[in-house]
């Protein structure tokens, strides 16, 4: 039974994470009599969406294990090698965050695929970014991951390409710092999505892959918000002023470089603030709603759900 077909029977706007759980568990079932278990390799295990994915894969049933270089089941670090092989041990799913905060990943994460595959990995759900199918792989490494995985005989995928995070308000970059948000987006719209909705979207792709083989899912949230928005949003929720800082993109880089990003990612963070303040950023559609069967979770809600983390 397909997953998408059970979703459309029986989607209820109540109680919707419970139905979303129920109608994996059942397509789980059906697949549970024919097939062995699964067992999930989840890269980036203990990040933000890593981390959701592990939890909801095990709400599941599957046999999920987390890796990392720390704190995760396995220890997992893509620049020694030595550590691949253990974590790919009687694997059969990965759910797959290259190198984070780097450029040049794509023959690294070429070498582990072809290990994968060499250890009986038959479905591999990447995570790579909004927009990345528009540009050429020679400059991008999200891009040429993909069309590695798109090239694979053994191996199915599933492509995630996430819009910003909204979890990046609370967790990383986008934190409120004194009531600022500094950040060079102008005027510029995002469509936020919450790592929650797009752990729910690759866990059915990874619980399920036959109907989500080749897929290619874009999770946003259902409305685009300027950073000033966010800002005014989480401040009704805390009760505090929140204001937006449109910093100079040039000075902001430097910062960052100073504050620890390192010099090379630098020209991505310009790139992806461009792309927001030039009016390109990502917006709303439907992909969220059709694969998980409920709407995309909205700012106000995440930031509710989110407020201790601005105390
Ligand atoms: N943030 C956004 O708005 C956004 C939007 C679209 C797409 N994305 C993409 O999402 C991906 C990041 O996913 P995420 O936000 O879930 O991750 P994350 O929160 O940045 O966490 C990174 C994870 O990777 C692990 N890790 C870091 N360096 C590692 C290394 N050298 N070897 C092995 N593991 C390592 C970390 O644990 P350890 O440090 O303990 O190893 C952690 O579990 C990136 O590819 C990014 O381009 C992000």
């Amino acid at each position: 039974m397909s997953l998408q077909n059970v979703h459309l029977l029986s989607v209820s706007h109540n109680k919707s994470s419970v139905k979303r759980i129920d109608t994996l568990a059942l397509s789980l079932q059906t697949e549970g009599m024919t097939n062995p278990p699964s067992n999930v390799l989840v890269l980036g295990g203990t990040g933000k969406t890593g981390s959701r994915v592990a939890a909801k894969l095990t709400t599941l049933g599957l046999n999920v294990r987390t890796a990392a270089r720390n704190g995760a089941a396995v220890r997992f670090d893509w620049d020694d090698p030595s550590t691949h092989g253990p974590a790919l041990e009687d694997v059969n799913r990965v759910y797959l965050v290259a190198p984070v905060l780097r450029t040049h990943f794509a023959d690294q994460v070429s070498s582990f695929l072809d290990l994968a595959e060499a250890a009986g990995v038959r479905h591999v759900t990447y995570v790579s970014a909004f927009g990345i199918d528009q540009v050429p792989p020679q400059f991008v490494a999200h891009r040429a991951v993909e069309l590695d995985l798109i090239a694979r005989g053994a191996i199915t995928h599933s492509i995630l390409r996430p819009a910003w995070f909204m979890q990046n308000f609370s967790e990383t970059f986008l934190r409120p710092v004194d009531g600022v948000i500094t950040v060079p987006t102008g005027d510029g719209a995002e469509a936020f999505v919450d790592a929650e909705d797009i752990a729910a979207v690759a866990a059915a792709t990874l619980a399920s892959p036959g109907p989500h083989a080749g897929a290619e899912y874009a999770p946003t949230g259902a409305q685009a918000l300027t950073v000033s928005d966010a800002a005014d949003i989480i401040a009704d929720v805390i009760g505090c002023p929140v204001k937006h800082d449109d910093l100079d993109r040039d000075t902001w880089i430097d910062g960052s470089v100073a504050a620890g990003v390192p010099a090379e990612y630098g020209e991505v963070l310009r790139m992806l603030t461009e792309t927001i303040a030039s009016g390109h950023g990502s917006r709303p559609n439907n992909d969220v709603q059709s694969v998980t069967g409920v709407p995309p979770i909205s700012f106000a809600d995440f930031a509710r759900r989110t407020a201790q983390a601005w105390a």
